[in-house]
């Protein structure tokens, strides 16, 4: 028995380490949100590849300034990098045209990166509805309407490379940030039904978890960001965008599911790896034996959480 078991762990063992990275040397990718912060770092490490790279967004001075960044990082002359202005809140058919114009130009998507996204902040009977709808509009159909475009060709070829960038919102319900966690628990939905549809056919699907990350986006919300939400988000640090695009962008390229960064995007994956896909038989393992332990740790998070939340009550309801 034990010699069948060490036989087995080798095995998987060598799959793992033998597994193969795609390749996106004279392909083209294309990066929403990639004019800024996370989505411009993989735009670069995409050209850095050898990628064609086109980088949608709406303001289009900040468009070419991205552009000219990108350009810096070719590895050779005939590489090519592409803008496109496109409001992914808008409607399908408005996304659905942007996305014939940007094939039309440098050829069929290999690699299609959803990065553009916004976080708007407050308690939930704060946020406006309208507000609540463009967080629902952008960072869930955003990703929903290109993905849709992408899959036909994709599956035919059987081959190609999908993110939706998600955040650690996305996988824990967060003070002050209902609204936007919504929306990004409903894109890691969106990611484990098309893995299940797609991992049969060889295209890869990547659900971008990041932690705080030090970008013009992070910047803008922490300017709705209630105190609370603050101080509970404080603890996992800022992360640099470079080092979360260049992750995200390998993550990819192996077919990793989740891309997470940092320790404590770590545990909190594991925590909440549920019935996710799983790829590396060695991490499965390990979550397997560390998640019961995990769980005690996270009822003494949550229970700071709460803490953190009553402390900022107190001083109200005393005066009341
Ligand atoms: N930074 C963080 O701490 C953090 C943490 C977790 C998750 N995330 C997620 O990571 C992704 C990238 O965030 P980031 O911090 O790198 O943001 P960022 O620096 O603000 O960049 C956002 C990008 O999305 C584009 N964008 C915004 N609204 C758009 C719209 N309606 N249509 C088309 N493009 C739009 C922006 O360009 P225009 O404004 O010109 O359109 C920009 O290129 C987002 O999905 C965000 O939710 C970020």
């Amino acid at each position: 028995m034990i010699i069948i078991l060490v036989i087995f762990f080798h095995i998987i063992i060598f799959q793992w380490l033998t597994r193969k990275k795609k390749n996106v040397d004279g392909k083209h990718v294309v990066v929403t949100g990639g004019s800024s912060g996370i989505g411009l770092w993989v735009a670069i490490n995409a050209v850095r590849k050898g990628a064609d790279v086109t980088i949608v967004a709406r303001n289009v001075r900040i468009l070419e300034k991205a552009v000219a960044v990108i350009k810096e990082n070719c590895i050779r002359d005939d590489q090519k990098v592409e803008y496109y202005s496109l409001d992914l809140s808008k409607e399908h058919e408005i996304i659905e045209k942007g996305f014939n114009d940007i094939e039309a130009k440098l050829g069929d998507i290999y690699m299609l990166v959803n990065c553009a996204g916004q976080a708007l902040c407050g308690v939930i009977e704060d946020v406006k509805p309208e507000d609540a709808r463009f967080l629902m509009n952008l960072n869930y159909f955003g990703t929903l309407y290109p993905i849709q475009y992408v899959l036909p060709k994709m599956k035919v070829k059987k081959d190609g490379i999908i993110v939706l960038t998600s955040s650690q919102a996305g996988l824990m319900g967060i003070y002050g940030l209902g609204p936007y966690s919504a929306a990004k628990f409903a894109l890691r939905g969106l990611a484990e039904a098309l893995s299940m549809e797609t991992k049969h056919l060889g295209i890869n699907v990547t659900l971008g978890l990041p932690a705080d990350t030090d970008t013009p986006g992070f910047a803008n919300e922490q300017k709705s960001k209630p105190k609370i939400t603050q101080e509970i988000c404080s603890g996992g640090g800022l992360f640099k965008p470079e080092d979360v695009g260049k992750k995200l962008f390998e993550d990819a390229l192996k077919g990793n599911f989740f891309s997470i960064l940092g320790f404590e995007s770590w545990i909190l994956s594991i925590l909440c790896v549920g019935m996710s896909p799983w790829k590396n038989p060695l991490l499965g393992i390990l979550q397997s034996y560390v998640m019961g332990a995990l769980r005690m740790i996270s009822f003494v998070i949550q229970w700071n959480f709460g803490r953190i939340v009553k402390k900022y009550y107190q001083p109200k309801e005393k005066t009341n």
